[in-house]
């Protein structure tokens, strides 16, 4: 059997903005992704949504890959195992994490001796597939780790304080945020267009700060992009009072991550105040993880 495993990812600035081809900074954190594969008859697919074969309902992700190495390799059967610590579906990369480890494992189980950027490459197509449209960004960051800077592809300092995040448990849509986006840059493109280049600016502005590891700067940059995401309407009361809540107990600086409307938010702050930010999170009703960035993008971690 071998195992692999791939990490979340959060945004420290640039969200929504990206889309239009502004930069992104985003940053893998310490949750991963593990799947096992190991030789069988048939595919069988399990994870804590239950045991299948190629099923596009229940593990879309994974069964296009297996469609995928079918294409490339003599593979027939195959049994395949996840399991993750990545809240599915709250905007921390749990597809790209669980497309970009199965892709490595079937590479390590098949020998067909993929590189790092060929995998990324397989799983933005995968998530094309599958979500009908996907940026690159969750797929390459959770293959090479790191703190990334998107579409430049440059790898910037690790971030080396505590990442504090905070769940809504609220369903959002990320195809209908980025529309809702695109319909209020069609109804006031003059006041949405300059909103989202300042978004772009604060991932270059941003970048400085982190390789300076200027965290204080970094967390002033991230509240103001959390102001300006609220200003294009992908906010929701839940994500403020957990910003607010984080910044009122010690972080450095607080927004959401991902395409928000519900979703996860993310904090940054010095490791003493990590306690502080989780409990103040947890008590404004947010599900807590606290972690750490990562510069281990995936990886083959048994065989
Ligand atoms: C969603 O995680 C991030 C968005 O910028 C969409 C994308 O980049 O594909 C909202």
């Amino acid at each position: 059997m071998i195992t692999c495993s791939a990490p979340g990812k959060v945004y420290l600035f640039g969200e929504h903005a990206v889309v239009y081809g502004e930069p992104a900074v985003c940053c893998a954190v310490d949750i991963r992704t593990r799947v096992s594969v190991a030789p069988a008859d048939s595919v069988i697919i399990s994870s804590s949504l239950g045991t299948t074969g190629i099923d596009f309902e229940t593990h879309p992700y994974v069964s296009a890959v297996v469609e995928r190495f079918r294409e490339l390799s003599s593979l027939k059967g195959v049994s395949i195992r996840i399991v993750s610590e990545i809240p599915v579906g709250s905007g921390l990369g749990s597809s790209a994490a669980v497309t970009i480890a199965t892709i490595k494992a079937l590479d390590a189980l098949l020998e067909t001796g993929l590189e790092l950027d060929e995998i990324a490459r397989m799983g933005h197509e995968v998530e094309q597939r599958i979500q009908g449209a996907a940026s690159p960004t969750d797929t390459y960051v959770c293959t090479m780790g790191g703190v990334v800077m998107i579409p430049q592809r440059k790898k910037l300092e690790l971030i080396d304080c505590g990442i504090v995040i905070g769940n809504t448990n609220i369903f959002s849509s990320t195809k209908e945020l980025v529309s809702n986006v695109a319909e209020l840059n069609e109804s006031f493109p003059d006041v949405i267009g300059p909103v989202l280049s300042s978004i772009g600016k604060m991932s270059l502005v941003g970048e400085g700060s982190v390789n300076s590891k200027d965290y204080v700067s970094v967390g002033k940059l991230m509240n103001i992009n959390q102001g300006l995401l609220d200003a294009i309407g992908v906010g929701c009361s839940e994500l403020s009072s957990f910003t607010y809540a984080a910044r009122n107990n010690g972080a450095y600086g607080a927004k959401i991550t991902g395409a928000g409307g519900g979703g996860c938010m993310v904090a940054i702050a010095p490791r003493e105040r990590v306690g502080d930010v989780a409990d103040a999170i947890a008590s404004a009703g947010g599900d807590v993880v606290v972690t750490e960035a990562t510069d281990i993008g995936v990886r083959e971690e048994s065989r």
